[in-house]
């Protein structure tokens, strides 16, 4: 083109020259202004497939980055509370989960992907909160107390746990104390819509070698002798029943100083006990604790007693609930099935079909769920709840906040009798 150019001006200066100079210019421009516009949306395209590269990038850190965990207040559930052992030591499938209570870890607490807040932080009325909290940090409700024992009562804790992980079956992840598994290991309750199968096939031989053994009534072992949940008063009444019927409670552990045998009380409860007291210390929805384990695992039946419907946690026809009868009617119930060995093996069929364990034997433990919710999409809309007090504490909870000024001990007893057993 150069050339053209060189040529056009040697020419003599034409109007036909200047003219065809005129063409040749604008021509240039033309072209010129095309591979422009062609440039500009190529630099265009390869930004935006820079940018859709760091969205990979991202999208790709939320699996595969480890995350940081604060536990604000020390964790008892998360042992040892350093660094991922807890979760190799669990055999969960995600380890990348890093837990420290050093809050000077990561220089500041806003590094940290979540913070783990345990039921100390629910009761303490100077509780000392984050200073600074970022949008995209996991504040996480961890505890398996009873909300009736650490009520939930400072204004600030509504809309400020962005998960809750509890014993409640309601919660974003559910450390729940016992699992109910079909023989095949699929879990199959704690859960809201479970849905029970019927044996009627005849209980294996080993076991019914270990209930022929049976002798006594019922054992209980406890060392919180004066529960607000007025199991102690229950039993009592109890008691004065299964007295009529040469019948009794045998009451272990510190409130009746009373040792188990051989000072073995699970070895004690499996030769010797037909029924088993698994009271709870409160009343909290979905409260039920390992306590029903030692019934079961010891072949003497659950005679449960909390605030959980049962019916979500364990397989019909294996317990007793006492909080449906009156003292009196359970004590009947209790001298039926000792006197009855057909009644009492079908208390058993249910083995054919479930196992009943801790959450921690043989399915995934509640911790590996956590870590792997941590790596997962849910870490990115999380909005905290915003009525937590209430699903916490349940319809007739804050009275648990009050004041001992509002609140004598001998008040919360006549309340309490009324709503706990009408009949009594
Ligand atoms: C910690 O980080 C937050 C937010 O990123 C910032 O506002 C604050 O100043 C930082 N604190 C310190 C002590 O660096
Ligand atoms: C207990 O739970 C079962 C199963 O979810 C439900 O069908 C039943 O209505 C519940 N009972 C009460 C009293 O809430
Ligand atoms: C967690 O809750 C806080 C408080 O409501 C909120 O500002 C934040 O956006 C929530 N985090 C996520 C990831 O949704």
């Amino acid at each position: 083109m150069l050339d053209y150019i060189k040529l056009l001006l040697k020419s003599k200066w034409s109007v036909k020259n200047i003219i065809l100079l005129i063409l040749t210019v604008s021509v240039c421009v033309f072209i010129h202004v095309l591979i422009m516009h062609d440039l500009v949306k190529f630099v265009d395209s390869v930004s935006s497939a820079i940018s859709f590269n760091n969205r990979q990038i991202e999208k790709q850190e939320i699996f595969k980055s480890p995350k940081y965990i604060l536990l604000w207040y020390g964790s008892a559930l998360v042992s040892p509370s350093e660094g991922n052992a807890v979760l190799k030591h669990l055999h969960c499938p995600v380890t990348d989960c890093i837990f420290t209570t050093n809050k000077h870890l990561l220089g500041n607490i806003s590094n940290f992907n979540a913070i783990v807040f345990n039921e100390n932080f629910l009761k303490s009325k100077h509780v000392i909160k984050p200073k600074v909290r970022l949008n995209s940090q996991i504040y996480t409700l961890n505890t398996v107390e009873s909300a009736h024992n650490y009520p939930a009562c400072e204004l600030f804790l509504d809309d400020f746990f962005n998960w809750t992980f509890t014993y409640r079956l309601a919660s974003d992840i559910v450390w729940s104390y016992i699992t109910v598994t079909d023989v095949e290991g699929h879990i199959i309750a704690p859960s809201k819509s479970v849905v029970w199968r019927h044996s009627s096939a005849p209980v294996k031989p080993e076991i019914r070698s270990i209930l022929a053994g049976k002798t006594k009534a019922a054992a209980w072992l406890v060392s919180n002798c004066n529960a607000d949940s007025l199991r102690d008063e229950y039993v009592t009444r109890l008691q004065e029943h299964l007295f009529h019927f040469s019948l009794a409670i045998d009451i272990y552990g510190s409130c009746t100083g009373t040792k188990c045998t051989r000072g073995d009380c699970e070895e004690m409860v499996k030769e010797q006990y037909y029924f088993y007291m698994a009271f709870e210390n409160s009343f909290a929805e979905d409260y039920v604790t390992e306590k029903v384990l030692h019934g079961y695992n010891n072949y003497a039946v659950p005679i449960v007693y909390g605030g959980a419907n049962y019916s979500r946690f364990l397989p019909p026809g294996s317990y007793i609930n006492a909080r449906e009868m009156h003292p009196y009617r359970l004590a009947l119930k209790i001298r039926q099935v000792i006197s009855n060995r057909n009644l009492f093996m079908s208390y058993f069929t249910w083995t054919n079909l479930y196992k009943v364990t801790t959450s921690e034997v043989k399915v995934q433990h509640p911790l590996c769920h956590f870590c792997e919710a941590l790596h997962s999409n849910r870490v990115q809309k999380a909005p905290a709840m915003k009525n937590f007090r209430f699903w916490w504490n349940g319809l007739n909870g804050m009275k648990w906040c009050l004041s001992n000024e509002y609140w004598s001990e001998r008040n919360k007893m006549i309340i309490d009798s009324k709503d706990v057993y009408p009949l009594y």
